[in-house]
């Protein structure tokens, strides 16, 4: 894996295969101090196909060591996503504590079933289990895909989630081998028409009440993301260990991240009371032609996930693990607060800049109808990242971020989503240089946290409530910034940039 970079915009500190393509991060698991992170993988070029599952493997969720493949495509298919387990005790019989993958294989002559493998030796090889496929679809469904199992404590028995096209589909078993269909979800249920994939299912205690707690369904739609191609929704309710009872109303849509580079999320398993959550960050609108060569795609940063309630709904929000306040390597730039009325110019972002540092950021709005910044380089390209009061949005404008220029030639599909996202979306030029927006929350000031990683900017506000993961492809790092508002005055109680 000795492969030197060559690709200006590979990112730092978030993963990516030293070479190849990479989708979906799947069957992630924490086990014996080492959390593994596989993922679709093709080792054979930077586009998709060929699916394997890749394996990386950290102690921290801050420093990624690359290993051999986990599981290569065989005669039965592509291997594609799915999830994984630490069987405690030992009701497959492949051994105490052995870890089990669980995975689609898909092919035109079998279609997508259900299959599983097991290690024995803490993931670092893989034994395909010798009678599969474990299940298939009762219908012939084509889309049937991305099991997620996880243990049912109350009932002592697992639990598979598999993205049924319009729908999840639940099944139990005693022994990880069997299963037995349950019930089914999401028909009807936000954004439609679309196709689920990658489902993941946890509890979570509602405003840090261990005594409320409720189910979180997340799942994976593309097309359906407002502004366009790939993105991720989640319902809450209620699992009575056979069917999900979801208390969001059908019509309303709740994202667990409002950009347009999050997709196929799902969380690790065996982390205790911690939800860790990862995303792909790329869009299946022009994910095989984003400008890099050697490799394809990174996964975003971890997310720690929890539930808070505000206007008579439970919500989502994300935060970057706190293991990731380790990357910030000394250097910093103080502001002093300061009052912004039309533009104030901030300078350089900080020294030795070579586009990647962690910016946080204190706004009091006071009477302003939109209060931001703008991130920008020597070239123009730039950044700008706002909150729009009057609308009561978090905008983050990318149009004129650098290299733009490849989304619409992609993906020819992308055009079935144009109707969706003209209505929803601002600054529409095409699929990659737009605008995204996310619902501000009731909140009267701004806390945001901002990751800029060479070709990504992951904004989380006020303690993720809002999350918002866009890809930008500066032809050189952004160095400066300056503060601007609209419509009155606001303060900046806070900023500084920390180096990564
Ligand atoms: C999501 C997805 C999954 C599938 C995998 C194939 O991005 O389409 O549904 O398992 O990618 O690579």
């Amino acid at each position: 894996f000795n492969i030197d970079n060559v690709e200006p915009f590979r990112p730092v500190y978030h993963f990516t295969p030293s070479y190849g393509w990479m989708n979906d991060p799947n069957g992630m698991v924490y086990k014996d101090g080492e959390y593994h992170l596989f993922y679709q993988y093709n080792p054979y070029g930077s586009m998709w196909g060929n699916m394997h599952w890749g394996h990386t493997v950290s102690r921290d969720l801050v420093n990624w060591e690359q290993q051999p493949v986990a599981l290569a495509r065989d005669t039965m298919g592509h291997i594609f996503s799915g999830s994984s387990v630490v069987d405690k005790n030992n009701t497959a019989g492949f051994g105490e504590g052995a870890i089990v993958a669980f995975y689609t294989s898909a092919s035109d002559k079998n279609g997508q079933i259900q299959c599983l493998a097991y290690s024995t030796d803490n993931g670092r090889t893989f034994t395909k289990y010798q009678n599969n496929p474990i299940l298939t679809p009762f219908d012939g469904l084509r889309d049937f895909r991305d099991p997620k199992v996880f243990w049912y404590e109350p009932q002592q028995k697992w639990v598979m989630i598999v993205s049924a096209d319009k729908e999840m589909r639940f099944y139990s078993s005693p022994n990880l081998k069997d299963w037995t269909y349950m019930s089914s979800f999401g028909e009807g249920y936000g954004i439609q028409p679309n196709q689920f994939e990658c489902p993941d299912f946890f509890e979570l205690p509602v405003d840090g009440n261990p005594d409320k707690k409720k189910w979180v369904m997340i799942v994976n739609v593309n097309p359906g993301c407002m502004f366009g191609g790939s993105a991720t929704e989640y319902f809450v309710g209620d699992f009575d260990g056979t069917k999900f009872t979801c208390d969001t109303p059908k019509d309303v849509t709740k994202w667990m991240d409002w950009g347009k580079d999050h997709y196929a999320t799902v969380t690790f398993s065996n982390t205790g009371d911690r939800v860790i959550a990862m995303p792909w960050m790329s869009n299946w609108q022009y994910a095989n032609v984003v400008p890099t060569k050697q490799f394809r795609s990174a996964q975003g940063l971890p997310r720690e996930l929890s539930l808070y309630s505000e206007d008579g709904h439970i919500y989502m929000a994300s935060t970057p693990v706190e293991e990731l306040s380790t990357l910030r390597n000394g250097t910093s730039n103080k502001l002093e607060p300061f009052k912004v009325d039309g533009k104030h110019d901030a300078g350089e972002l900080i020294d030795g800049n070579k586009g990647t540092y962690e910016l946080n950021v204190s706004i009091n709005p006071l009477n302003a109808k939109k209060a931001g910044f703008t991130l920008k380089n020597s070239k123009g390209e730039n950044v700008k990242i706002y909150l729009d009061l009057a609308d009561k949005k978090l905008v983050m404008d990318r149009v004129n971020s650098g290299l733009v220029d490849f989304g619409e030639k992609s993906a020819p599909h992308a055009k079935e989503n144009h109707d969706n996202r003209k209505t929803n979306a601002i600054n529409y030029v095409n699929d990659f240089a737009l605008a995204t927006w996310g619902k501000l929350p009731t909140d009267k000031k701004f806390d945001f946290r901002i990751f800029v990683d060479k070709c990504s900017v992951e904004i989380f506000l006020n303690g993720g409530k809002v999350a918002m993961t866009n890809l930008v492809f500066p032809t050189e790092p952004y160095t400066q910034w300056e503060f601007f508002g609209e419509g009155g005055t606001f303060e900046v109680e806070a900023a500084e940039v920390y180096g990564i």
